[in-house]
């Protein structure tokens, strides 16, 4: 499925990820900016807090008391936030468009 991310400083890329990897992942591995990612996919930094639409969050499972707890740390917390390691791609992921804020580093 394709993704695009679109940074915080408005650049967008859009990259192939494969199903079962997370959206962080796709990131990483495409060495996109905005997606530090320190934990490494432990859902325990925060740094990996990404914007995704209503219509798209439906295509993941709800966020754990575990990720809402670290989102609501974020300077960027909002009704749209998600850890983008917790979410696992699937083929309906495909043309989903999501925002990295600022301050993941
Ligand atoms: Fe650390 Fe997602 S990579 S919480």
């Amino acid at each position: 499925p394709k993704i695009t991310y679109v940074a915080p400083d408005g650049t967008e890329s859009t990259v192939d990820v494969a199903v079962g990897l997370s959206v962080m992942d796709g990131s990483v591995r495409n060495n996109l900016p905005g997606i530090v990612a320190e934990c490494g996919g432990g859902c325990s930094c925060a740094t990996c807090h990404v914007h995704v639409d209503a219509e798209w969050q439906k295509q993941f499972d709800e966020a754990s008391d575990e990720e809402l707890e670290l989102l609501e740390f974020t300077d960027a917390f909002c009704a749209q936030s998600r850890l983008s390691c917790q979410l696992i791609v699937n083929e309906q992921c495909d043309g989903m468009r999501l925002t990295v804020p600022e301050g993941n580093d």
